[in-house]
């Protein structure tokens, strides 16, 4: 709790009295201040027994204190220890591994072979793998070091070329990875520490197949790192198979979203999300914010609706070129992009200083994700908000996530978009409450009075209002005719979830259960 305290109190400090008290740049040196607050604080990283040059480069990246999960995690480590680290969202479990594998690594071992690397890092997509190397060059600064990120969606040829001289820390996509296996670029035979980053979703089903042949090419004998924000039962199940003897690291409730975030959903019909987005956008002047959306389809429409109203924006989806996506996260990080539309692809693990705001324009099918996706604000001690927009037929993506979150979220209608079809009642157990039916009406027709028959065949009129403009700059947007849903990839409502009354599980299948999978896997 203490050191918990000690850490937000340097990150506040740190964004209060920004880069004129030279907090906020942070390639700059440390001040003498930095130092005294170090020193004053329960716990240093000098302390956990990291040496002069790795403790040289967290100060210049104006660290004061450790996190929980690394106070925790670099002994560990350091001490050729496997672990299993659970922490939430934006707590630094990325220096939890690395600061104490880059002193292993400078401390124990022969020099790297030809073809080989020494630790292997692996990430679900491509842009986790650029910053978990960025991570790594940072805290690796000095250090007579080879460092390479391999992935898929750009040519292989420069990763071979890089890969002759053997790297001490490969961070590589599984896809790649293999094929690189494959074409001799890269033995894993000396390989000493396996670190899977977003450890969860590496052993899901999604990855199953080439993380199987990873293992196969992988030494026994070897350290084996997991650090993750979520981990469901069958997925520490399964951990306990490839990990000896681990120090198990939980440092928050399992699953806990990160304390600092406000959330709550909106409920709407699902028609209606575009227009009550933009009415969202608009009327609360949001600037800055990472809007998540299902379908690639989905993305591309929201962007152009956003474009089309004079935002700054870019999108991230696996449709897309790899050089436009790392594009597009680089100019969403650098301000030049204000929002950035992205499918689950940009969920989990990237790190984007001081972003405010998450909009789930669609609840994740997997409850996991919303964890990850709202965990791109309210990172290292920050606040944040993450707003979702909820139709009918997502009521048991919501109760899945509220039973893993352990919380039943806070809900609001937003006047003019007050759902036709109703979202069920949630409650944190997972389950749907459903209201009792109305009883059926007679059948015998009965003439209803002429001012009602009338009324019925209205549209709604406050909706009414609000859609013209809207409906039109979308349409201009999309090329379309100005038919208010016209191709719009939320027209459709699907019938209601059977699942009325029953707990949903809401856990994503770990690899070697039978499952429906989830998307295709980055390469
Ligand atoms: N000890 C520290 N003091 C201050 N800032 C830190 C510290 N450790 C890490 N950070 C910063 O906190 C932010 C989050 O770190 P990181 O990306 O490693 O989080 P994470 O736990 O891996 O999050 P996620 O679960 O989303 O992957 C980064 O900007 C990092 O530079
Ligand atoms: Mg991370």
């Amino acid at each position: 709790m203490r050191i918990q305290a000690a850490w937000y109190f340097s990150i506040r400090l740190k964004r209060r009295f920004g880069a004129a008290n030279g907090f906020c740049n942070s390639r700059d040196k440390a001040p003498a201040r930095i130092a005294a607050l170090a020193w004053n604080t329960p716990m240093s990283f000098a302390l956990l027994g990291l040496i002069d040059p790795l403790l040289r480069n967290v100060q210049d990246l104006n660290y004061q204190t450790p996190t929980p999960v690394q106070v925790k995690a670099i002994p560990a480590v350091l001490g050729g220890r496997d672990v299993m680290a659970a922490a939430q969202t934006g707590t630094g479990k990325t220096a939890g591994f690395a600061l104490p594998l880059l002193q292993r690594l400078v401390q124990h071992g022969p020099a790297v072979s030809s073809n080989r690397a020494r630790v292997l890092v692996l990430v679900p997509t491509r842009e986790l793998a650029e910053q978990v190397l960025q991570s790594f060059i940072d805290y690796g600064k000095g250090l007579d070091l080879r460092f390479l990120a391999a992935y898929g969606g750009v040519s292989i040829n420069p990763q071979m070329m890089k890969l002759r001289k053997g790297v001490d820390v490969l961070v590589a996509t599984p896809g790649r990875l293999l094929d690189l296996n494959r074409q001799n670029a890269v033995q894993l035979d000396q390989v000493q520490t396996l670190v899977l980053d977003e450890a969860d979703r590496m052993l899901d089903l999604g990855f199953a197949r080439e993380l199987n042949a990873v293992f196969a090419a992988l030494p026994v004998r070897r350290q084996t790192l997991l650090f993750s924000a979520t981990f469901t039962d069958d997925i520490r199940a399964m951990a306990a198979g490839i990990l000896r003897d681990p120090v198990n690291i939980s440092v928050s409730p399992p699953n806990a979203t990160a304390s600092k975030i406000r959330q709550w959903v909106v409920t709407v019909d699902k028609k209606n999300k575009p227009d009550l987005f933009m009415h969202l956008v608009a009327g609360n002047n949001w600037r800055h914010a990472l809007v998540f959306v299902k379908t690639r389809n989905g993305v591309d429409y929201l962007a152009a609706m956003l474009d089309a109203a004079g935002y700054a924006v870019d999108t991230i989806h696996g449709d897309k070129p790899q050089p436009a996506r790392l594009r597009a996260l680089e100019r969403f990080k650098t301000g030049e992009v204000q929002m950035l539309v992205a499918t689950d692809v940009a969920a989990r693990g990237l790190d984007i200083d001081d972003l405010p705001l998450v909009i789930n324009v669609d609840l994740p099918i997997v409850a996991q994700d919303y964890v990850h996706r709202i965990g791109r604000t309210g990172r290292a001690g920050a606040s944040g908000v993450a707003v979702s927009l909820v139709c009918a037929d997502e009521a048991p993506q919501l109760a899945a996530i509220e039973a893993l979150i352990r919380q039943t979220l806070r809900r609001e209608e937003e006047p003019g978009f007050e759902a036709e079809h109703r979202v069920p009642q949630t409650s944190a157990t997972g389950e749907i409450i459903r209201k009792p039916k109305k009883p059926k009406k007679s059948k015998v027709p009965q003439a209803a009075p002429r001012e009602m028959q009338v009324l019925s065949k209205k549209p709604h009129p406050q909706r009414g209002e609000n859609k013209p403009k809207l409906a039109a700059q979308r349409a201009v947007a999309v090329g379309k005719d100005t038919s208010p849903v016209s191709g719009s990839p939320f027209s459709v409502q699907k019938p209601r979830s059977k699942a009325a009354g029953k707990p949903v599980a809401g856990s994503r299948k770990p690899a070697g259960k039978p499952a429906g999978g989830r998307g295709k896997r980055q390469s």
